[in-house]
């Protein structure tokens, strides 16, 4: 047991709001994440569904709150060609799926299909448009069509699609991953590209606004989010992205339920590198927007592994173990306290791809560690944040070490406060002394996600080996809470 670890929690007048959208999620046409995932299409008679969309998704789904999806994607994004995937199912044209896995695709899943998924879900849809094989007009069209009220070509053809009222879609990405498969273009070029689709955007009456999001940095890739926020002129940029996966080695990415703690360190290395990445990417963003006017998007984080034994290795089908939850504990506690710039992220991929907080098979569900993160975690979604001091024990690996404990802490809007704690260090307990100022407290009770290995995860034979428990703890004294959390465990406590 670890005894030298301290928070210093003032609740006196919390100002910042954590954004919901932080708590995003992401859904490409990559591997089974649409086709065999969400979407089992209409005429499925096994797996029960709306429109084609597996109802237990949409119910394990809402059960988060998911404030947004990201859609089409990622790499494919900047393949996909919106109008193949209008109309009557039996006249869309088939696309390749030339990234991941070289599967034909039959566009049976379009634009109507993931924006009335998005509201099923009570979702805000992220679309993801095509800049780099795609047309300026193409994607001025794309913003017409889903959110024109008025008479225009594309309202008129929504309307004959059979969809009266225009969905108003806010989020709009600018191509993806533009320094690498949306074009491999430099900074420079990418910004002046950005300024010419960002321009023919913003035409359309939508009640809702428009946010723009430029395609943004691959990890600590400074040089891009400078060169952005330098060229690209303020009122044509509501937000900028920013990439980073949690991996051992990138060429050596290894199985992602059978692993060593040394590759458990390093994945965790790479997880927290996220704090460096959002404090030096924001640092830069204040230089040219001191106000905080743009956002820093993280629209792709999450662990990334060798698929399983086989899948096909373009599918990028892994499990989640308890080393996904730890990733998931860290970085949302990291966004929360970046709240301020950090305003939306969104983990790659919410189903059957990457770290998912769910995974299918034939008409089975199971929900991963992720998704019990991500459960216990909603409580900060649009809470206030609380401004936290941590001093904590390291863990300690070889020559290397890493902070043992993370914290973030919020006032939500029914006046119950929340503390979240994850102890990354698969061996050792952490006691933590907790000082509470600014607001007093009778009652301390939380939650626990936790197991008996690092390598545990659900399967589709034993779903339910790691779920949330009763956390008991936790102990309150006046201002004082003293906690134990277990090794590797995420704990989120309610303070009344
Ligand atoms: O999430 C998988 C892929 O990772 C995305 O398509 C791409 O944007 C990133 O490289």
């Amino acid at each position: 047991v670890s005894a030298q670890n301290t928070i210093k929690l003032d609740a006196t007048d919390p100002k910042i709001t954590i954004n919901k959208n932080i708590y995003g999620h992401f859904a490409e046409h990559l591997g089974r994440c649409i086709y065999d995932g969400f979407y089992v299409g209409e005429d499925n008679k096994a797996i029960p569904n709306t429109n084609g969309v597996r109802n237990d998704i949409i119910e394990a789904l809402k059960k988060l709150n998911i404030p947004n999806l990201r859609w089409p994607g990622g790499c494919f994004a900047d393949t996909y060609h919106w109008k193949d995937g209008i109309g009557p199912k039996k006249d869309r044209p088939t696309i390749v799926n030339t990234w991941w896995g070289g599967v034909t695709e039959n566009n049976s899943f379009g634009t109507h299909d993931f924006l009335n998924m998005c509201e099923l879900l009570g979702a805000e849809p992220y679309l993801a448009g095509n800049m780099a094989t795609g047309t300026v007009q193409e994607l001025a069209d794309w913003v017409q069509y889903v959110n024109h009220g008025g008479e225009s070509p594309m309202s008129k053809l929504r309307k004959e699609n059979g969809r009266e009222k225009p969905w108003n879609v806010r989020y709009w990405g600018v191509g993806n991953e533009a320094w690498g498969c949306g074009g491999n273009m430099t900074a420079e070029y990418y910004a002046n590209e950005y300024r010419k689709y960002a321009t023919f955007m913003s035409s359309w009456t939508n009640t809702n606004g428009i946010f723009r999001i430029a395609s943004g940095a691959n990890v600590a890739d400074y040089h891009w989010t400078e060169t952005l926020m330098k060229n690209i002129p303020k009122g044509l940029l509501e937000g900028v992205a920013l990439h980073s996966y949690s991996f051992v080695e990138w060429n050596k990415k290894g199985s992602a339920t059978s692993f060593t703690e040394a590759q458990y360190f390093k994945t965790l290395q790479t997880a927290w590198k996220m704090e460096e990445l959002v404090t030096k990417h924001s640092a830069i963003m204040d230089k040219y927007d001191p106000q905080k006017k743009i956002a820093l998007v993280v629209d792709e984080w999450g662990g990334w592994y060798d698929v399983e034994d086989g899948t096909n290795p373009g599918f990028l089908y892994q499990q989640n173990t308890m080393r996904d939850a730890m990733i998931a504990g860290l970085t949302l506690n990291v966004f929360n306290n970046h709240a301020e710039r950090v305003r939306m992220a969104n983990l790659a991929q919410a189903v059957n791809v990457l770290q998912s907080v769910i995974l299918t098979k034939g008409d089975q569900m199971i929900l991963t560690p992720t998704y019990h993160v991500m459960e216990m975690y909603k409580v900060h979604q649009d809470a206030k944040l609380i401004p936290l001091t941590i001093s904590t024990a390291d863990y300690v690996f070889g020559d290397e070490k890493l902070p043992a404990v993370t914290a973030s802490a919020s006032l939500a809007k029914d006046g119950k406060t929340h503390l979240s704690l994850t102890n990354i260090d698969p061996s050792k307990a952490q006691e933590i002394s907790i000082q509470l100022d600014g607001k007093k407290f009778k009652n301390v009770s939380g939650r626990v996600l936790t197991s008996k290995k690092l390598q545990d995860y659900n399967s589709f034979e034993k779903p339910n080996i790691i779920q949330p428990a009763l956390f008991k703890d936790a102990s309150l004294k006046g201002d004082q809470l003293k906690v134990k959390l277990p090794p590797f465990s995420v704990v989120v406590l309610e303070l009344l």
